[in-house]
Order: C-alpha cells, then sequence, then structure tokens
C-alpha cells in the first residue's frame, strides 16, 4: 500500500498558538497531593513540590495549565488556599467527594507554574458562586496593590501580581453532574455578568465561556447557539471538552475517533459563526479545547469507589495506565487540533499528573513517562509555527462510524524562523506498513534531518517506573535532499519526520 502526502508552502491553515500544547492540573485524586506536592518528598523544594515532576513538566513544554478544576471548582473557595497554611480550613470537596486540606492554593500553585515556566489558565466558580467571588479572586491576582484583596495577596508575601491573562467562566456547567449545573440561559446571564465585573478590575484579561462537556450531551450544540447569545460579547473563547475509549475493544474504530474530535470542532465553530452572523459582529470566536485525552480504562470502577466513602486526599483517582495504541489515537488528536489551528487557539490535555496523565508521580518515589508523553512532547517541541494544509492521498479502511478512514493521518509544520518543516504521521494500520511519499512543492531544496518512529509488537504495552517500553526511536537513514521523500510507516506507528529548509 502506499500514500502520498503534498505539502506546499503556498496552503496554509494558520499559525499554531503555542497555548494548544496546554495542560491541566486539578484538585483531584493525585493531581495535587503527591503529584506536583509531596512535601517530605526526596526531590521537593521548599515549597514541597516536586523537583522530579517539575522537571517531566517542562521536558513537556507545556506553556498554559488550568487550574484549579475541573468539577472541584464548581464547589471551591478560593479564600480557603490562602495566608498561613495551619490557619486553613479542610473542606469536604463534593466533585470527587474527597477531603480538601488546602495546602495548596493559589499561591502555591503560582509559585509552581514559576518554576515550571508556565502561565495559569485559572477557573472561578460559577457553580456554588459568582460574581462576588470571581471579582475578589481577580483582584487578589491581578491587581499590584491598594485594595483589600490585593493588599492581602501582598501581606501573604507575594508583591508582584500575578497578571493571569487568561480566565475560565466556570466549568461544564452544562453537565448534570456539576455542582450548581445550570440551564443555557441561566449560565450565559451568570457568565456576562461576572466575566463584565472581571474585566472592569483588569480589561485585560482574556475569557473563556463554558461550551459543551462532552459531543454525546443531549444539549449540544443548542447550548453553545444559546449561551453565546448572552457570553458572544463578553467572553473571547468558547470552550469545548471530550474525552475518548477503546470501550468494546474494537481497535480500529478506537483509531479512528479523532474524527469525532474533527466533527465536534466543525460543529462549534458552525455554533459560533451563526451567533456572530446573528449579532452582526465583526469578531471571531476561538475555540479553547480545554480538557481532552483519553479515559476509560477505570473509569466505571472509579465511579463505585467514589459511591461508598468520602475518601482521604490524595487518594488515587482516574489513574490511567496508558498503552501503545492508546498513545497512536493521542497523536491523531493533536493531529487534528493542528488541523484545527486557525480556530482552536488554546487546548489542555487532560491531565498532566497521575490523574489522566502523561506523567506517573509514585507516592514517595519516582516520576516516569506514560506512553502518551511522547507523542505530545514532540509535537509540542517541534509542531511550532504554521500549520500546512494537508493534501493526502491514502487507501482507506471501512468504519462503522466514520466510513471510509484513510490508514494515515498527517499534518505538516513550518517553523520559518528556524527553517524547519516537520511531518507527523500515524499509520492507523494494524496489519501493514504503507510507503509514504512526502512531496514538497515551493520550498525549494528540503533536506531531511532526522526522523524517529514508535511503534510495538503489543498494542496493549505500557510503561512502569522501570520500563519506557514504548516510546520514539531515532531512525538512521541517509540525509537526503531534494522535494521527494519515501519513507516506509509501520503498522500501527507514530512518526515524526524533520527537515531543514534552504
Ligand atoms: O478531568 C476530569 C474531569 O473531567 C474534570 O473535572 C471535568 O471537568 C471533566 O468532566
Amino acid at each position: 500500500m502506499k500514500a502520498v502526502m503534498y505539502i506546499d508552502a503556498v496552503f496554509t491553515v494558520g499559525s499554531v498558538d503555542r497555548r494548544l500544547f496546554g495542560s491541566f492540573v486539578e484538585h483531584l485524586g493525585r493531581s495535587v497531593y503527591t503529584g506536583i506536592y509531596e512535601p517530605g518528598h526526596f526531590t521537593a523544594d521548599s515549597k514541597g513540590m516536586r523537583e522530579d515532576v517539575i522537571d517531566l513538566v517542562r521536558e513537556l513544554n507545556v506553556p498554559i495549565v488550568r487550574y484549579p478544576g475541573g468539577n472541584f471548582v464548581s464547589g471551591y473557595r478560593w479564600e480557603d488556599g490562602i495566608g498561613p497554611v495551619e490557619n486553613r480550613p479542610a473542606r469536604l470537596d463534593l466533585a470527587w467527594r474527597t477531603m480538601e486540606p488546602n495546602e495548596v492554593g493559589i499561591d502555591e500553585f503560582m509559585h509552581w507554574a514559576e518554576k515550571v515556566g508556565t502561565e495559569p489558565l485559572m477557573a472561578v466558580n460559577l457553580g456554588t458562586r459568582g460574581i462576588d467571588a470571581a471579582r475578589s479572586l481577580i483582584e487578589y491576582c491581578n491587581l499590584p496593590g491598594g485594595t483589600y484583596w490585593s493588599n492581602l495577596r501582598r501581606q501573604n508575601g507575594h508583591a508582584d501580581p500575578y497578571s493571569i491573562k487568561t480566565w475560565c467562566l466556570g466549568n461544564e456547567m452544562d453537565g448534570p453532574w456539576q455542582l450548581g449545573h445550570k440551564c443555557a440561559s441561566d449560565y450565559g446571564k451568570l457568565a456576562a455578568e461576572t466575566g463584565k465585573v472581571m474585566k472592569l478590575v483588569d480589561p485585560s484579561i482574556e475569557l473563556v465561556s463554558c461550551g459543551s462537556s462532552k459531543f454525546i450531551m443531549p444539549t449540544f450544540p443548542s447550548w453553545e447557539c444559546e449561551t453565546l447569545e448572552y457570553t458572544y460579547d463578553i467572553a473571547d473563547y468558547i470552550s469545548m471538552h471530550d474525552y475518548f475509549g477503546n470501550w468494546d475493544g474494537n481497535t480500529p474504530e478506537y483509531l479512528a475517533l479523532n474524527l469525532e474530535m474533527d466533527s465536534f470542532i466543525q460543529t462549534v465553530k458552525a455554533a459560533c459563526d451563526y451567533v456572530k452572523a446573528k449579532k452582526r459582529s465583526p469578531k471571531t470566536m476561538y475555540i479553547c479545547f480545554d480538557e481532552w485525552n483519553i479515559w476509560f480504562h477505570n473509569k466505571l470502577e472509579d465511579k463505585r469507589r467514589m459511591k461508598k466513602n468520602i475518601l482521604p486526599a490524595g487518594t488515587p483517582l482516574l489513574e490511567e495506565h496508558y498503552t501503545h495504541e492508546d498513545a497512536i489515537l493521542i497523536g491523531e488528536l493533536l493531529i487534528t487540533l493542528l488541523k484545527n489551528a486557525d480556530r482552536v487557539k488554546i487546548a489542555c490535555i487532560a491531565q498532566l499528573v497521575n490523574v489522566i496523565a502523561p506523567i506517573i508521580a509514585e507516592k514517595g518515589g519516582k516520576a516516569w513517562r506514560q506512553t502518551i508523553f511522547f507523542p505530545f512532547q514532540q509535537v509540542s517541541c517541534f509542531g511550532r509555527g504554521k500549520v500546512m494544509l494537508p493534501a493526502i492521498e491514502s487507501p482507506t479502511y471501512k468504519s462503522e462510524r466514520f466510513g471510509d478512514v484513510p490508514y494515515i493521518e498527517a499534518i505538516g509544520v513550518v517553523d520559518e524562523d528556524e527553517g524547519h518543516l516537520t511531518v507527523f504521521a500515524v499509520n492507523r494500520s494494524l496489519n501493514d506498513d504503507i510507503d509514504f511519499q512526502i512531496e514538497t512543492r515551493g520550498f525549494g531544496k528540503c533536506r531531511l534531518s532526522f526522523r524517529t518512529e514508535m511503534i510495538s509488537d503489543d498494542l496493549k504495552a505500557e510503561n512502569s517506573a522501570d520500563s519506557e517500553k514504548v516510546r520514539p526511536i531515532m531512525i538512521h537513514e541517509m540525509r537526503s535532499e531534494g522535494r521527494t521523500f519515501d519513507f516506509r510507516l509501520k503498522k500501527a506507528s507514530w512518526n515524526m519526520i524533520r527537515f531543514d529548509l534552504s
């Protein structure tokens, strides 16, 4: 079988916003407690933050991290997490039925974010709280001083404002499981008024209006159309969330699920543009895909455990161990986000550490890279620049849900400043290697710089603290020069091919 990819210098999708490779830390399971934070751990800094985890997060090159939830934020009192730790109250978090000790709050998270070299995507509680809590939080975070809340931040040892740029107006407010779940018009009104007040405190911020929490929500896409009636003028982005899983063990169908993500994005774009037209607005609403990942391995078991007892802080929840086939799908989902880079400006793989995460931090032990770490890391580090319009001729297979699915999924990104063209490609075939030709046009001569592939004989292979079985390996071949290049993509593989441009 043979596939051809044409990359023409003239045809681009748009520029990649660096925030497309964001992630998420929620007060949930071991994401914070024994994840990013474990005082007494052999790598902990003076504030209890694990340096081994920080090193791995830096490897991922994550420019923005959503915090503090997720479902957690919809019951959160942010004031519980500031000031002397010994005075902070323990609270019952009802989203995950877990005790929250409030040892980590906004100031500790900002210390961590600064060390990592990332910016926060801060969420406000529009479930059990509203305008007043949001305005005091932004005053605490973004004003230099001279007001009650900004002076309190200074008293707490943080003289400079955090100047947090991007804020989520609540989380998954369309979901009946959400504390303070609302109908579209109630959410739209509250979000618009909260956003208005937040922008009065700091006009330089950007806001994310809540979109649908899943593609299969019964209220999708009317939720988008109705809420944007209220929030279109005040918000800069609408959020999207989606999680994928190989629920019935049908891997060819599973590996087509990035097409669901694509169709979800196309519909959200259409809903935004409908409201734009209705309002005669010159403004384009961008997308913040602030939760996406694979989540199915332990989902039902976790639900059962949460139903029973109140869990102590740092109880493992949502600890998915990812396989080789999961990593292939993550690669495809990243390709899909890149294909939509003109509209999707922020995206967060959910989450970052321990909870449905590329990084596992063993309590008192090592931190290590799951299989999905690698495609994310490669795209985050090398997928910066301009996305090229993909034109691919590929053999296909039949999917029950998606019809004809191409075996090859690929995208090219050009970094004009550094002079590189990088192609990311997946071969979805479980049985056949496929010849893959890349024909470049309008770049002059290109030179193959290097190529990596991630393969495995076992689709269910996982990594562990002691063994990184699944990871990309460098393919050593002639550094040929020209316009057309021939490769062979192994079955069920994730590939990166990098060229130098002359
Ligand atoms: O990321 C885990 C959970 O998934 C988040 O708390 C919630 O927003 C989503 O349903």
